[in-house]
C-alpha cells in the first residue's frame, strides 16, 4: 500500500501509522498481520468490531467467514474456533492488547491495555484533540448544501439541510478531508421572467434600490406570481424576459442580479446566526456547461427523443429523465447534470453528498444513474470512489403533525425561530440564576452569549438527533428541557465538569504534564475506553452520513461520565490528579462534539 502525504513532499518517510487513526482502525492493523500469518493463503479485509459481550473491549470476527473459505481444502484447522484462537495467538506482540480470548465459534475477544489506553488519553490531552482524527478513504468532497431558491420561501427544510450538511462538512473537515462547501441555489429558471417584469413594473428606479427597500422577498414573489397568473399581458412580457435574460441582455441580467443579491442579504442573515459558511455556486453558475456536457451524453447515445423532450431512459423507472424539456429549456435535471460533471472533472472531489429532503430521492437516484450510465462514475463493486451520495432528511412537523408553520406566519422564519429559542433559553436562565441568587455574578454581556449557546444549539441538536430520514416534530418545549437527551442538558452537564476542575486546588495544565491517568476502578476503564472511541464515531458518522451517531455518542459519555461522577469521588480523593484528568479529557472530547455539531459549548451555567 502506498501513503501520500498531506503536504506532498516526496521526502517525507512512509511513517509506519502508528498511533493514527481511530482505535478500531488501529486494531485492525494489528489483526491484519495476525491474519497474514494465520492463514497466508487467503487475503482477506480484517472484520473489528466494538465487543458486544463483556470479555472483551473490542472483537474480530474473522474466524467464521475463514474457516467456510479453508475447509476441504487440505488446511490443518479442525474447525473456526481453532482458527480464532490461531489468529488470537498470532496478534503481535504490543501495547495496546492486554488479552485475547476465544468464545463460540471463533469470536476473537480482544482486551485492551489499560495504560495504553490511558496513554493515549492523556496524549490527546497534550497535543490535541486533531490527534484523535480519524482517516478516511477521501481527500476532497463536495457538499451541496443548504440550496435554498431565490425569491421563494426558505423554509424549514432548508433549515434541516444547512444545519445537518455544516456538521457533515465539519466531521469531515475535522478528519482532514478537503471539503468544498456548496450552496447550490435555485437562481435560474422561468420564475426569473416574472420577477424581472414585477420589478420593473412596482420599482421604475430599480437600479438605485438598497438591498432592503423591495422589502420582503417572499411578499414580492407571491404578488408577481399573482400578477403571472392573472393578467395574459403580463404573463407575455414575463414570457419574453426570460428569453432576453438568457440571451445576455444587459437590463435583464442586471435585474437578475439584483434580485439575487437581495435574496442573498436575506440568506446570509440566517447562515451568520447559525455561524455556518457556504460558497454559493447557483444553478446559473452550471448554465454554461449544460451544453458541452449533454453533448457528451447525446454522443454516447444516452440521450433519446421523447414527445418533444429530449430524455434519458433509466432502468428500473417508469418516467425517463428529462434533460431538455419541449420548449428547448434546460431543468433541474440538465443542470445538476452539468453540476456534477463540473464537480468530478474541475473539482476532482472523490465525494459528491447532496443534503435535501427525501420527497427528492427519486431525482437524485435517476441522475446518479444516468452518470453510472456515462461512465462518470465506477461500478460501486470494482472501485468505491469516486461516488455520490443523497442525504435525505424527513418532514419537520408541528404539534398537530402537520408540516411545521407558526400561528402568525404560514411560512417559519428562520430568523424568527432562532430569536424565540433564545429568549426562551434566557428567561429561563434568568429565572434560575435568581432563584439560586447567582444571578449576581453573571454580565449582561455573558447572559446573552449563553442564552444564544443554548438555545440555538438546542434548535440544531434537536434536528440532529434524530435518524435524519425521519420526520421530527418541532418543540421548544422539548428541546429546551433540561432533562433527557438535549443540548441543554448536555450542556449543563459540560459546564458542571469545568466547574468540578475550577473548584479543585489543582492546576489541570499542570497536571496534562507531569500527571498520570489511572484507570484501576472500574467506572474509570469504562469512561476512558468511551473516550478513545472518539475517533471511531467521527468515522462513522461520516461514513454513514449520519450525524445522530455523534449526538448518541455524545449523550452515552456524558451518562458515562455520570456514573464515574457518582462511584469515583474526584475533589479531596488520593486519586484526584488522575480524576481529574478523566474529567478534563471528558470536557474536551464534549466540547470537541459541540464542535462538530455547530454548537458553542458553555463553561458556566
Ligand atoms: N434548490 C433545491 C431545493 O430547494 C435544492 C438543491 C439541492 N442541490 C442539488 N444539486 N440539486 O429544493
Amino acid at each position: 500500500e502506498t501513503s501520500t502525504s498531506a503536504s506532498g513532499s516526496a521526502q517525507e518517510p512512509a511513517a509506519p501509522l502508528q498511533g493514527a487513526g481511530s482505535v478500531k482502525q488501529q486494531i485492525s492493523n494489528l489483526v491484519a498481520l495476525s491474519l497474514r500469518a494465520t492463514v497466508p493463503e487467503v487475503d482477506v479485509e480484517p472484520i473489528v468490531e466494538v465487543c458486544t459481550g463483556k470479555f472483551g473491549d473490542y472483537q474480530c470476527n474473522n474466524a467464521m467467514g475463514l474457516w467456510s473459505k479453508v475447509k476441504g481444502s487440505g488446511t490443518s484447522f479442525k474447525n473456526p474456533n481453532a482458527i480464532g484462537q490461531a489468529i488470537a495467538k498470532n496478534l503481535p506482540a504490543c501495547d495496546v492488547i492486554e488479552s485475547a480470548s476465544v468464545a463460540g465459534p471463533g469470536f476473537v475477544n480482544i482486551v485492551l491495555s489499560k495504560s495504553w489506553v490511558a496513554k493515549r488519553i492523556q496524549d490527546m490531552l497534550v497535543n490535541g484533540i486533531t490527534t484523535w482524527a480519524p482517516i478516511l478513504p477521501v481527500k476532497r468532497v463536495v457538499l451541496d448544501f443548504s440550496s435554498p431558491n431565490i425569491a421563494k420561501e426558505m423554509h424549514v427544510g432548508h433549515l434541516r439541510s444547512t444545519i445537518i450538511g455544516d456538521t457533515l462538512a465539519r466531521m469531515f473537515e475535522f478528519s482532514n478531508v478537503e471539503v468544498l462547501r456548496r450552496n447550490h441555489v435555485g437562481d435560474w429558471g422561468t420564475q426569473f421572467g416574472m420577477l424581472i417584469e414585477f420589478l420593473f413594473e412596482k420599482f421604475p428606479n430599480w437600479e438605485e434600490l438598497g438591498s432592503q427597500a423591495i422589502g420582503d422577498l417572499q411578499v414580492f414573489y407571491k404578488a408577481s406570481k399573482q400578477r403571472f397568473d392573472e393578467d395574459a399581458e403580463f404573463k407575455d412580457r414575463a414570457q419574453q424576459a426570460v428569453v432576453r435574460l438568457q440571451g445576455g441582455e444587459e437590463k435583464y441580467r442586471a435585474a437578475w442580479k439584483k434580485i439575487c443579491e437581495i435574496s442573498r442579504n436575506e440568506f446570509d442573515q440566517v447562515y451568520k446566526l447559525l455561524d455556518v459558511q457556504l460558497e454559493e455556486k447557483g444553478e446559473s453558475f452550471y448554465n454554461p456547461y449544460i451544453p458541452q456536457v449533454l453533448e457528451k451524453l447525446s454522443s454516447q447515445g444516452l440521450i433519446e427523443e421523447s414527445e418533444g423532450a429530449r430524455v434519458i431512459f433509466i432502468q428500473g423507472h417508469q418516467i425517463p429523465l428529462i434533460v431538455v424539456k419541449r420548449d428547448g429549456g434546460f431543468n433541474y435535471a440538465s443542470t445538476d447534470l452539468a453540476a456534477l460533471w463540473y464537480r468530478l472533472n474541475v473539482e476532482k472531489a472523490e465525494w459528491i453528498i447532496y443534503v435535501t429532503d427525501v420527497g427528492q430521492q427519486q431525482h437524485f437516484d435517476m441522475f446518479f444513474k444516468a452518470a453510472r450510465m456515462a461512465g462518470w462514475l465506477p461500478d460501486p463493486k470494482e472501485k468505491k470512489f469516486p461516488k455520490t451520495s443523497h442525504v435525505g432528511f424527513g418532514l419537520v412537523l408541528g404539534a398537530d403533525g402537520k408540516r411545521f408553520r407558526t400561528r402568525s406566519t404560514e411560512v417559519v422564519r428562520l430568523g424568527d425561530l432562532l430569536d424565540e429559542a433564545k429568549s426562551r433559553s434566557k428567561s429561563e436562565l434568568l429565572q434560575r440564576l435568581t432563584e439560586n441568587g447567582k444571578i449576581v455574578d453573571w454580565t449582561d454581556e455573558e447572559l446573552e452569549q449563553t442564552s444564544k449557546a443554548v438555545g440555538y444549539g438546542a434548535v440544531k441538536y434537536a434536528d440532529l438527533k434524530n435518524n435524519r430520514l425521519t420526520n421530527y416534530t418541532f418543540s421548544f418545549d422539548q428541546m429546551l428541557s433540561d432533562k433527557g437527551n438535549t443540548a441543554v442538558y448536555l450542556q449543563y452537564a459540560h459546564a458542571r465538569i469545568c466547574s468540578i476542575i475550577r473548584k479543585s486546588n489543582m492546576d489541570v495544565e499542570e497536571l496534562k504534564v507531569s500527571g498520570n491517568i489511572s484507570l484501576a476502578h472500574p467506572d474509570e476503564r469504562v469512561l476512558g475506553l468511551y473516550l478513545i472511541r472518539y475517533a471511531e464515531i467521527v468515522e462513522e458518522a461520516c461514513t454513514n452520513l449520519l450525524p445522530s451517531v455523534l449526538c448518541e455518542y455524545l449523550y452515552n459519555l456524558s451518562e458515562m461520565f455520570t456514573r464515574f461522577y457518582t462511584n469515583c469521588q474526584v475533589v479531596g480523593s488520593p486519586e484526584e490528579p488522575s480524576r481529574l484528568l478523566l474529567c478534563e479529557a471528558t470536557a474536551v472530547v464534549m466540547r470537541q462534539c459541540f464542535q462538530l455539531l455547530g454548537i458553542t459549548p458553555v463553561y458556566k451555567l
